[in-house]
């Protein structure tokens, strides 16, 4: 019996800044942006857009194709959460509309929480085949102004309906798995923005790649050239292409040409690099920039993914493209989504940035910008109000 991805949607906000204008304003060279980390523009969500509201976006194509029936787990990954305790995850089962038989949950390590929500949702419904699970990554990804991680903000949020026949990807049962208690990357509860040793994080990354692969490969057997196509999270396109050289030097002793750099990884690129990180989102991003961009049909051929969660957790798996997945994405709507945004100046992205969100218990009404069919309407003693608008 197969178990996976039967339907995978992506979201992003409405507004981004060139990273070009973010270099002019920081007195950079374009060139570090654009080809030092291969970033080219960073989604900025507007005041009435949270991770909630991202969510439900992402989600709301998949309900609208497939209905609400039998969803019995909702599984919420994100490392930008909006309430100590009460899980993102019930505010999106109330937007959604959800059965009450469900069970929904938030989850939380870095980068890598819908990659164990991922997993966790595959063994639930492999063992009751009748039921589907709704998982979603969505995260703000936010760093001090000035500081070296500010160009590799971004916003997104991904929504996977997992089951059992998936129509889009299959997984594999085998995986590598890596855990590690470092301080790559982290954010205190009393903090907006993420603390980082940045070069740290990505010799992390690096090493955790390759325990993970050991592992997958020892258990599975498989070698570099048996997976057709590689996905990687991304906290920014450069350090997937990094990613990609050492694997093929580590797992085949090969030196990747320019060509086939861009054969097996260049596709699960083309969003990350226009919306920036999405943090928990950001490795399924990549493989629906993959599926959405791919000219050759993957049917039947071998995805890998490589799950990477600073503090730290890594996790090597892949999974098969089921025949005709084509049919079951939702690439005209990404596009149109991508292509409609509209670009901030630089001073509108400072000013969205030092908003701040009102925590003296009284009512504000929220400025309505455009967003997907959710927003945020406001917030009222100390409770936040979402609304539908579409
Ligand atoms: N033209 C072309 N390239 C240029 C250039 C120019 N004019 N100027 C600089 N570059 C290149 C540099 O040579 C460098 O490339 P290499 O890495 O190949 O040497 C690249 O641009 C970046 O330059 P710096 O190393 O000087 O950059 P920096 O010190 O300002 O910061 C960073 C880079 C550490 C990634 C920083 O953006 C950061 O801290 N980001 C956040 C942390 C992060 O994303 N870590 C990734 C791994 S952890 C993870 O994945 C979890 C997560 O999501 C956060």
């Amino acid at each position: 019996m197969n178990v996976g991805i039967d339907l995978i949607s992506f979201y992003t906000p409405q507004y981004f800044l060139g990273l070009n204008v973010l270099a002019q304003e920081r007195g950079v060279d374009p060139d570090k942006f654009t080809i030092g980390i291969g970033q080219e523009k960073m989604a900025i969500p507007p005041p009435d857009e949270d991770i909630v509201t991202m969510a439900a976006s992402a989600a709301h194509p998949i309900l609208e194709k497939v209905g609400r029936e039998n969803i019995e787990l909702l599984l919420f990954a994100t490392e930008s959460g909006i309430d100590q305790s009460k899980a993102a995850a019930m505010f999106l089962h109330g937007l959604l509309k959800l059965p009450a038989r469900c069970r929904a949950v938030e989850l939380k390590q870095a980068c890598y929480g819908a990659t164990a929500g991922l997993h966790l949702a595959a063994a639930a419904v492999a063992a009751r085949p009748g039921i589907k699970a709704l998982i979603v990554g969505s995260d703000i990804a936010r760093y001090d102004l000035r500081s070296p991680g500010e160009p590799t903000q971004g916003a997104g949020a991904v929504a996977m309906l997992v089951t059992v026949n998936p129509r889009v990807l299959a997984l594999d049962p085998e995986t590598g798995l890596y855990a590690e208690d470092v301080m790559d990357f982290w954010r205190p509860n009393y903090r907006d923005e993420a603390l980082v040793d940045g070069k740290y994080s990505m010799r992390i990354y690096l090493a955790a790649l390759e325990e993970c692969w050991k592992q997958y490969a020892a258990l599975t057997g498989r070698k570099f050239h048996d997976i057709a196509r590689y996905c990687y999270h991304l906290p920014f396109t450069r350090m997937a292409e990094k990613a990609h050289i050492r694997l093929a030097k580590f797992a085949a002793l090969k030196e990747l040409t320019g060509e086939e750099l861009e054969t097996e990884i260049g596709d699960s690129l083309r969003y990350n690099r226009i919306t920036g990180n999405t943090y928990s989102a950001s490795l399924y991003e990549g493989l629906t920039s993959l599926l959405d961009h791919a000219a050759e049909d993957l049917s039947g051929q071998r995805i890998g993914l490589f799950s990477y969660g600073s503090g730290c957790m890594g996790e090597y798996f892949s999974g098969v493209a089921q025949p005709d997945y084509r049919q079951h994405l939702f690439t005209t709507a990404h596009r149109a989504m991508l292509d409609g945004r509209t670009a901030l100046t630089y001073r509108q992205y400072e000013d969205i940035f030092q908003l701040g969100f009102p925590t003296d218990g009284g009512d504000h009404a929220f400025a309505q910008y455009r967003t997907g069919p959710y927003r945020l309407a406001g917030v009222s003693q100390h409770k936040r109000l979402y609304e539908r608008i579409a």
